[in-house]
């Protein structure tokens, strides 16, 4: 293939250097490495091996089918916006208001509209890491600098240092953006923890982004709620907290790019009008299917958060016959991080393992501080597959050094 010519060159020299010099996620790196090779086991993104359930694609049919093929509120329709209050109050108790909903078209972008509403040119918001690479991607790119804070692998845990979290504020800290059950290291912050955070966050006016977009997939020791400590359980509903939040976890619906943001009900125009400038608003035929997936999901959640358990310790109980790995069994989300002994360079050793042993992982690098010399498997995958995933990894160890 020709490679680009002096005039694209041009082009793309004439775009925002913002954009132009941006790296792309090494999990994309990995997946463009891997994609479509007829026996890897992608084990790379954030999503399981099912389909949505038939009942929720067959209330996206039916409402296109009855013509629901128009623009629709900015907002998200009100009958969804009601069904996530409900949802709500369900899982946290009551009340809960539908006018502090607002549908977004993905949770990345509830995420991209709190960043748009809240910072901006030269403003700092502090991401604890390793964490997702879309945050501070998407903050460069508009002029915010993501402030990293290391939750440190020590002694096989991993722990948050909330005094470092403290001082790295600056007054052009806008934002905390707290993201628990964690991807990728699968930490759960306490009650403890948030209720700190809080304390600080009221003390110096600053706003919480919360994403707890894994709260369902949460493995507590014994029993428990059913969903991880949340800022919920601790906060005023119209305070400085904003949450992001998503259908493509709980009900397997990550191709349908549909989440939500909820916010003080002050914030409501100024979301509007994100909204209207960036999308113009949610298809109606897909608010209509997560309607569904709230009133009608609960067993199909159910089923994939024992699923999520249950494949958990079968990685962890085969990762600990490895010397070599080193991990914290994850109390949440569905992703293993686990270090490798002696590699430095996690996205080399990603490319090789695709190459060499047919699985896609993620590099531990592009998380962030603190995440170099790690891997990421996500786990919510059929449990055959899985096991073979971890032999062909067993069997890699055995004969190769990472890079
Ligand atoms: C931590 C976290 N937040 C938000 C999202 C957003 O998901 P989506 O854009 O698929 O709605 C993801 C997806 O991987 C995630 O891992």
């Amino acid at each position: 293939m020709m490679g680009p010519d002096p005039g694209s060159q041009d082009l793309l020299k004439s775009i925002k250097a913002s954009q132009r010099n941006e790296p792309d996620s090494g999990i994309l790196v990995a997946v463009n490495h891997g994609f479509g090779r007829p026996d890897i086991i992608p084990l790379w993104t954030g999503e399981g091996h099912l389909p949505t359930p038939k009942f929720i694609c067959d209330a996206a049919a039916r409402s296109l089918q009855d013509g629901e093929t128009f623009y629709t509120w900015q907002r998200g329709i009100p009958e969804l916006r009601d069904a996530l209050a409900r949802y709500h109050e369900r899982q946290f108790g009551g009340p809960f208001s539908a006018e502090n909903f607002f549908i977004t078209s993905s949770g990345m972008q509830a995420m991209q509209t709190i960043f748009q509403l809240l910072a901006g040119e030269g403003d700092e918001i502090i991401v604890p890491t390793p964490a997702w690479p879309n945050y501070p991607g998407p903050m460069r790119m508009m002029g915010i600098l993501p402030v990293y804070v290391p939750i440190r692998f020590e002694n096989r845990k991993w722990h948050i240092d909330l005094d470092q979290l403290f001082d790295s504020v600056t007054d052009k800290t806008k934002a905390i953006c707290l993201n628990s059950p964690s991807n990728p290291i699968g930490w759960v912050a306490s009650v403890e923890d948030l209720t700190a955070v809080r304390d600080f966050a009221r003390q110096r006016g600053l706003w919480i982004i919360a994403d707890e977009v894994y709260s369902r997939f949460y493995y507590p020791e014994s029993g428990g709620p059913g969903r991880s400590p949340s800022f919920l359980d601790i906060c005023d509903h119209e305070e400085r907290v904003i949450y992001a939040n998503t259908f493509s976890k709980n009900w397997a619906m990550t191709g349908w790019r549909v989440g939500w943001v909820q916010a003080p009900v002050a914030l409501g125009a100024a979301i509007e009008r994100i909204i209207q400038y960036n999308t113009s608003g949610t298809p109606a035929f897909l608010q209509r299917a997560c309607i569904t997936a709230l009133e009608d999901g609960e067993d199909f959640v159910a089923d994939q958060v024992t699923r999520a358990r249950s494949n958990r310790d079968m990685v962890c109980n085969t990762l600990r016959q490895f010397p070599e790995v080193q991990f914290e069994v994850p109390g949440g989300a569905f992703y293993q991080f686990f270090a490798l002994e002696g590699m430095q360079d996690s996205t080399s050793t990603v490319l090789r393992l695709i190459d060499e042993a047919r699985i896609g992982l993620a590099p531990g690098g592009t998380f962030g501080e603190g995440g170099e010399g790690f891997l990421r498997m996500c786990y919510l995958r059929d449990p055959d597959i899985l096991s073979t995933a971890l032999e062909r990894l067993g069997n890699w160890l055995g004969s190769a050094k990472p890079d």
